[in-house]
């Protein structure tokens, strides 16, 4: 049985866009055609901010949340104080930390506060924002997503931190001046600043996702999902995303499997790109652009 902040949705998003597009005054309320695929957004309760959308909120807790289309039971969240010391362990997983070139090794009680802060303040601003706009008409456009820690719900309704999933401006700027033909180490600053400085919802942003998963949920098909949910549910109609960039380093078949499945293509690749935690690494990219998939 489903627990009971976790009941089965009640309303589709069909239903959803009605009422908000009653709310609004207007006719239709258009949202991306794959937001239409196997989703059910429950936005029942007086006092839903129609700016959440397609976010949901935990009536109990009052936390919205993003949950994965095809698991229901894994949700998306804000960042929350006792992700601190649950990050510390996974982060120095070899099975974490060998894919991962940002996260500092070994990783400390400090490295994963600061990334809190980071992380909280931002995902804090974003719903603000939200809050602050709830009466204007029409869903605005948000410079990030303030859901990123993946949690496994259970039957009692407690939940388990097992992840986290986040975009970022694309930070691999010694190929973006190039087409992927060549690397340009030379100008990599200078392109990623001018893709840094583009406002919020330009289209001509290339974007990228950083994510991990706790190793007992490995291969159950739950990163594929939340790229697939975040992605198309938040980052396509709440941020403007019309062009990804991702890379992971080579070796890494599991998530270039999770991007290759949700219609990214292999654009390049490179067998000694750049030294990550004391050793040299390649690089595969990945490219996904609205529309082409
Ligand atoms: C990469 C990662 C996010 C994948 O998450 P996941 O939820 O286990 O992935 P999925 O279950 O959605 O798997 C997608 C596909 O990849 C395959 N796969 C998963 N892990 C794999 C591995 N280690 N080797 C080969 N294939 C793998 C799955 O079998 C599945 O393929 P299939 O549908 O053909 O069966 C997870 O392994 C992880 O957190 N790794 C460490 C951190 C990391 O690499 N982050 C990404 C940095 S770019």
């Amino acid at each position: 049985m489903a627990p009971e902040n976790m009941k089965c949705p009640t309303r589709t998003v069909k239903d959803a866009c009605r009422g908000l597009g009653k709310r609004w005054g207007i006719k239709r309320l258009f949202l991306e055609p794959s937001t239409a695929y196997d989703s059910t957004v429950n936005t029942v309760g007086m006092g839903y901010n129609p700016q959440l959308y397609p976010l949901e909120v935990n009536p109990t807790t009052g936390e919205p949340f993003l949950r994965l289309r095809g698991h229901h039971n894994i949700i998306i969240t804000p960042p929350r104080p006792e992700d601190v010391p649950a990050m510390v362990p996974y982060h120095n997983d070899p099975r974490i930390c060998e894919y991962l070139g940002g996260p500092p090794f070994p990783y400390t009680l400090a490295h994963a506060q600061s990334f809190f802060d980071i992380t909280r303040s931002l995902s804090d601003r974003l719903l603000s924002q939200l809050e602050d706009t709830k009466d204007q008409r029409g869903l605005v456009i948000l410079e990030n997503c303030p859901v990123r820690a993946i949690r496994e719900v259970h039957e009692d309704g407690s939940d388990t931190f097992i992840g986290d999933i986040g975009f970022m401006r694309c930070p691999i700027g010694e190929l973006m001046g190039t087409n992927a033909a060549s690397l340009d180490w030379e100008n990599k600053t200078i392109v990623e600043e001018r893709n840094n400085k583009l406002p919020a919802g330009d289209p001509n942003i290339i974007w990228s996702i950083g994510d991990f998963l706790a190793p007992s949920h490995h291969g159950r098909g739950i990163m594929t999902e939340a790229v697939r949910t975040i992605l198309h549910d938040w980052g396509v109609p709440r941020m403007g995303i019309r062009h990804v960039w991702v890379s992971t380093f080579t070796g890494n078949d599991g998530s270039v499997k999770v991007f290759m499945k949700n219609g990214f293509k292999l654009i390049y690749t490179c067998d000694e790109h750049k030294e990550a935690k004391g050793k040299m690494r390649g690089i595969n990219v990945l490219e996904w652009k609205y529309g082409e998939s």
